[in-house]
């Protein structure tokens, strides 16, 4: 490849995670509004307090409303979206007596709910 190639690639790539940036997912090839949608779908609102989710009203755990700016979850994870997917899909494997039960989201799903819970500041 020439160097002009290689340049004009690094250009388009630089782009593409410039567009990802602005629709404002923190996961490459996560959705945020997909993310918003099964939030609600899994009823994770039946114990979280989420704004802008309908009937998200829960007390059972801690309000996702602003969960974006806590720097630890679950009381001992790091605040990384790798970290908080990893929760989500298995939270029992992090904390085994936790009342978050596993509700079987798949890495893709999980990926789109980190992307949405992000907004949440
Ligand atoms: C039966 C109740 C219940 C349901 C349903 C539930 N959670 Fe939780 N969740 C909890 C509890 C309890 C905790 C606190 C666990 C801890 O700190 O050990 C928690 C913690 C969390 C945390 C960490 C928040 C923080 O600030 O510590 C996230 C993120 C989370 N849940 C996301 C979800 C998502 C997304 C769903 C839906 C797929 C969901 N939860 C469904 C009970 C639930």
């Amino acid at each position: 490849m020439t160097v002009d190639k290689r340049v004009a690639l690094m250009l388009i790539v630089a782009a593409a995670a410039g567009c990802r940036a602005a629709e404002g997912s923190v996961i490459p090839g996560a959705s945020v509004a997909r993310g918003k949608q099964s939030v609600a779908g899994f009823g994770c609102g039946t114990c979280h307090e989420i704004a802008g989710v309908r009937d998200a009203y829960g007390r059972v755990g801690p309000p996702l409303t602003g969960v974006a700016t806590r720097s630890i979850i679950a009381g001992e994870l790091a605040n990384t979206p790798e970290n908080m997917v990893r929760w989500i899909r298995d939270p029992q494997a992090v904390e085994p007596n936790t009342a978050m039960p596993n509700l079987g989201v798949t890495e893709q799903t999980a990926r789109d709910m980190v992307a949405y819970l992000y907004t949440l500041r």
